[in-house]
């Protein structure tokens, strides 16, 4: 790193360089991308919105078609900007770089990219940038898997007081229509000690509210030395003195224990929210995706929440046009929509992924159909979404308040359950906890005031 900043002068003739970084996936990818990011401020240089920066960074994502036509969308017009200036460095990492058939068309057609890394080598990026910038050709490095856990890589936050937290990298359950563990590797638990170590030190650096991350966090620690349950590790982080509110992110119907629900409902700290993604409510779709659980122990899952924890906020993913989906089985989703009363559910509609068990399934199903049953499980899931989320009206609720709303002299936080709430107050509240009357809904935010 040190060789970069030395070099910087030079190279830019003594004025600070800048760089743009965009993520594209999930919340495990924007962690890796604030990392790249904190890396580029420690050689030297600023980070800007612009797209006419010294280097733009993409993290990538491939986890639909649409996050990878997104990226060559974006390699079209950089193109154009880097004619203009062709000093200018372009580096894409990330999932979407570990798919061969990217990479052999990222060499093919836009040879003026950079550099390209992958999801396993991250912490490589100095060396890689370095050898960016003392070389005029395209430099690839893509490791194929790593067992390797990589502790203490720098991070700048988004926000001061709440930030995401890694507890575990790739994932082993393979559902048929997903890329995910092809891309991330085998799945590789944090060590519990290394976890709440980050934790502590985030908290005395001001944060009080962490979301726990990973793809199944259910089976976290099974392949541990020592092997813990995500229920212990939650018990250990909510010891954690300062620290206020816990989330986490995803749980598996499969691995969600009756250990864990027995936590969460004793916790004075863990969120009453829980993601619990469905995919389909149909068993014998189920079974074809490989998800390990049928619509009667789904359903069975979220009675048991209920009954643990009343007041508990339920989310989801679905996807719909799974190959194979007939109308009966997207009726069977349908039916488990109405009964979980979810406040939100995110709605994909089903992408071909190459390499993936389900892209060579018979019966893909035609586009027209698809999209016309995405719209109805949607308005299903807003109507349904509308109601959930209204039924804390005229509470007063906790609130971490988190912005400054677009409304001048409006705040803007969150509850426990992960509901937006708007509010009349002063930017020296953000970060604070503050009870707040919930007055009105409006679909899926409130309107309140400080009580
Ligand atoms: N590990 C998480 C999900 C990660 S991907 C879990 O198991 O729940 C986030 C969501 O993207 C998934 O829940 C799924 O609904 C959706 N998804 C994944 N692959 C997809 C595909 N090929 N087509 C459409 N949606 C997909
Ligand atoms: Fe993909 Fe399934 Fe793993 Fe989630 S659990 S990341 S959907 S393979
Ligand atoms: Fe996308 Fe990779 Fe996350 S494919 S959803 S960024 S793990």
């Amino acid at each position: 790193m040190n060789k970069i900043t030395e070099m910087l002068p030079d190279l830019y003739q003594g004025r600070k360089p800048t760089f743009r970084i965009e993520n594209e996936g999930c919340q495990m990818n924007s962690l890796q991308t604030e990392s790249i990011a904190a890396i580029m401020e420690q050689i030297g240089y600023e980070k800007i919105s612009s797209e006419e920066a010294d280097a733009v960074i993409y993290n990538t994502c491939t986890v639909r078609e649409n996050a990878n036509l997104k990226i060559y969308g974006h390699l079209g017009h950089l193109k154009s900007i880097k004619k203009k200036n062709p000093h200018m460095k372009i580096i894409l990492f990330g999932c979407m770089m570990q798919e061969p058939h990217v990479v052999e068309t990222i060499q093919k057609k836009y040879p003026f990219v950079n550099l390209v890394f992958g999801t396993h080598n991250i912490h490589k990026f100095p060396e890689l940038y370095y050898r960016t910038l003392t070389s005029d050709s395209q430099i690839i490095d893509i490791w194929k898997e790593s067992d390797e856990i990589i502790e203490g890589m720098p991070t700048s936050r988004k926000y001061p007081f709440k930030t995401g937290v890694n507890v575990m990298f790739g994932c082993n359950n393979f559902c048929s229509y997903c890329i995910v563990p092809y891309v991330r590797g085998r799945e590789k638990s944090r060590e519990p000690q290394a976890i709440i170590n980050e934790i502590k030190a985030l908290v005395e650096d001001g944060v009080t509210e962490v979301m726990l991350l990973g793809q199944n966090v259910n089976s976290y620690g099974k392949t541990l030395a020592e092997p813990v349950s995500f229920a212990q590790l939650l018990t250990e982080v909510e010891k954690i003195e300062g620290l206020k509110r816990i989330r986490f992110m995803t749980s598996h119907p499969k691995d969600l224990s009756d250990e864990l629900i027995e936590a969460m409902a004793k916790s004075k700290k863990v969120c009453h929210h829980l993601h619990l993604p469905l995919q389909s409510g149909s068993s014998r779709i189920l079974q074809k995706m490989n998800r390990r659980y049928d619509k009667e122990k789904y359903l069975g899952l979220v009675e048991k929440i209920r009954t643990a924890i009343p007041d508990i906020s339920l989310t989801t993913d679905i996807i719909v046009g799974f190959p194979g989906e007939t109308e009966e089985d997207f009726q069977e989703t349908l039916d488990v929509v109405r009964k979980s009363e979810y406040d939100t559910a995110f709605t994909f509609i089903y992408s071909k992924r190459t390499g993936t068990p389900a892209a060579s399934m018979p019966d893909q199903i035609p586009e027209d159909v698809v999209k016309e049953r995405f719209n109805r499980l949607l308005t299903l899931v807003q109507e349904n979404g509308r109601k959930a989320s209204s039924r804390f009206t005229g509470d007063v609720k906790e609130i971490l308040v988190e912005e400054e709303s677009k409304e001048k002299g409006m705040l803007t936080g969150r509850t426990e359950h992960n509901l937006l709430v708007h509010f009349e107050g002063t930017p020296d509240l953000i970060g604070q906890y503050v009870q707040v009357k919930l007055d009105t809904c409006k679909g899926f935010y409130y309107f309140g005031h400080i009580v």
